[in-house]
């Protein structure tokens, strides 16, 4: 399969790397341009080793089975009407990225014909530098589709077809559900580590449990004012679960933070907290979050 990954950011760079056995992968830059480069990837067990690469141009894209865009979610639309022109319409469009809103607000269905699915994953990778990538956990990629879908069994086969004995996919037909839950992990997790400027480990200490129970709180109500149904009790297992099996990671809003970059903080706490405005539910402790993280970015 001709894939295009776009977005060399650590998620990018990992997909790249794990797609590349089974598939003939090239990464997007912002030009398009066909030259050869490389990067360092330290594995789980810490085996490194230089991986290869073609960047993509407009021939290869229009080839592309699948495009895998990993970019923040502030940045799909930019990316989506850049290519849009260009690919087949039969190209599957995967988007992966952090925090929920991003399909509503930017009409999708109006501006691409293509299908386009998203995948939420628990794998963890960090760039130790621009050209040197860690793989920092090990976890599953769920797959399900936004807008314009294709057969079940079809995508089925396809994700069938990308997965290695480096990299398995999971389609599943209820996304929304399982977006709802990554997006409370966030919730409780990327704003406090960024604020605090520590670990996501550190979210461990009793201090925060009062925060993280209201933060989640609110997302189960407006979730329920959405039409999902979540259960709170699970959700904060879960996220002492993610807070005790990330405890070295440095939550991604707090890299962006720490490095003077926008947040996706708008589609995190504050996707609750517009909701909330929508539905007329105040959700304190997400929109001082929320409002937390702006002062922050407001002040780079
Ligand atoms: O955004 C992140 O950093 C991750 O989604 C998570 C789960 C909080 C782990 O660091």
């Amino acid at each position: 399969m001709n894939i295009v990954v776009v977005g060399s950011g650590a998620m990018g760079l990992l997909f790249l790397k794990q797609l590349k056995p089974k598939s003939e992968v090239h990464l997007k830059h912002r030009r398009f341009e066909d030259v050869h480069s490389s990067y360092m990837f330290t594995d789980i067990n810490g085996l490194t080793s230089e991986i290869h690469y073609k960047t993509s141009d407009q021939s290869f894209l229009r080839t592309a089975d699948i495009i895998l865009i990993c970019v923040k979610s502030f940045h799909i639309k930019d990316v989506i009407l850049d290519i849009e022109h260009l690919v087949s319409p039969t190209s599957i469009i995967i988007l992966m990225h952090n925090g929920m809103g991003v399909v509503e607000e930017l009409s999708l269905e109006k501006i691409s014909k293509n299908p386009i699915y998203t995948m939420l994953s628990t794998q963890a990778a960090r760039k130790l530098s621009p050209k040197h990538l860690r793989h920092t956990g090990l976890g599953i990629n769920q797959i399900g589709n936004v807008v314009n879908p294709i057969s079940d069994s079809k995508i089925e086969s396809i994700l069938n077809n990308l997965s290695s004995a480096d990299i398995t996919f999971e389609f599943t037909q209820d996304i929304s559900l399982q977006q709802w839950k990554k997006l409370s992990i966030n919730c409780a997790i990327n704003a406090l580590t960024a604020i605090n400027d520590v670990a996501n480990g550190d979210l461990s200490a009793p201090q925060y449990d009062e925060l993280i129970e209201k933060v989640t709180r609110e997302v189960v109500t407006v979730a329920q004012l959405e039409g999902a149904s979540l259960n709170l009790a699970d959700l904060l297992h879960t996220i002492k679960t993610v807070i005790h099996n990330t405890s070295a990671n440095s939550s991604s809003m707090r890299e962006d933070v720490l490095n003077k970059r926008r947040t996706e903080v708008e589609y995190i706490n504050g996707y609750i907290h517009k909701l909330g405005v929508k539905h007329g539910y105040l959700t304190p402790s997400n929109t001082q979050l929320f409002e937390q993280i702006k002062n922050i970015e407001a002040c780079y």
